[in-house]
């Protein structure tokens, strides 16, 4: 994504614009589905199961259903990372998802109806709606939810989830890469932008 200043919910592409492929998110930790049909869509259980998502709950984002809406769309894009993994299915409507690639650049993730994402525990995010101002998204944890974020100024390096995501896939990858065995030059792109 580009590096304005413009409003959050803009779509922020950079001109020209840079798809980022599959397994480059692959390789950041992300996993993602898309064409989840609806709480009774039974991808969605199978999921859960092998997951082991035990708990779920919904929420609209919208500034007629959460109170303190402008509030909260600023804090939510707050760079932040979770010691759990972050899980969001949408059900309607839509919204950002801005995670860091390996050289520390945004990436932009447009999540739409159907689709479904886990970010891994210690990855930096942010969240915003786009200029729908409006996502209805499921909420999945294992276990009793705890949404508590680490903002990327408050916390450094060395903390415990960071430590253990950043040896799990930047360094992993970079190593990978210099031994040639991974190319994230795929073709398989996907609404992702850079
Ligand atoms: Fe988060």
């Amino acid at each position: 994504m580009d590096d304005s200043d413009a409003d959050q919910r803009e779509p922020h592409k950079k001109s020209p614009n840079e798809p980022v492929s599959k397994p480059a998110l692959v390789d950041l930790g992300i996993i993602f589905w898309e064409g989840i049909t609806g709480e009774d869509d039974p991808r969605l259980d199978e999921i859960k199961k092998e997951r082991g998502y035990t708990y779920t709950d919904v929420c609209n984002v919208c500034p007629d259903k959460l109170p303190g809406y402008d509030t909260k769309i600023k804090s939510f894009f707050e760079e932040h990372i979770h010691k759990d993994e972050e899980i969001r299915y949408c059900m309607e409507g839509s919204g950002y998802f801005d995670i860091r690639d390996g050289e520390d650049k945004w990436i932009r993730i447009h999540l739409q109806p159907g689709d479904m994402i886990v970010l891994p525990e210690g990855s930096y995010h942010r969240f915003t709606c786009d200029s729908d101002d409006y996502i209805k998204a499921m909420r999945l944890f294992v276990g009793e939810p705890v949404w508590t974020p680490y903002n990327r100024v408050d916390i450094t390096e060395e903390e415990e989830s960071r430590k253990k995501y950043v040896d799990t896939f930047i360094n992993k990858t970079k190593k990978a890469k210099t031994e040639g065995i991974v190319g994230t030059e795929g073709n398989n792109e996907t609404k992702v932008e850079a």
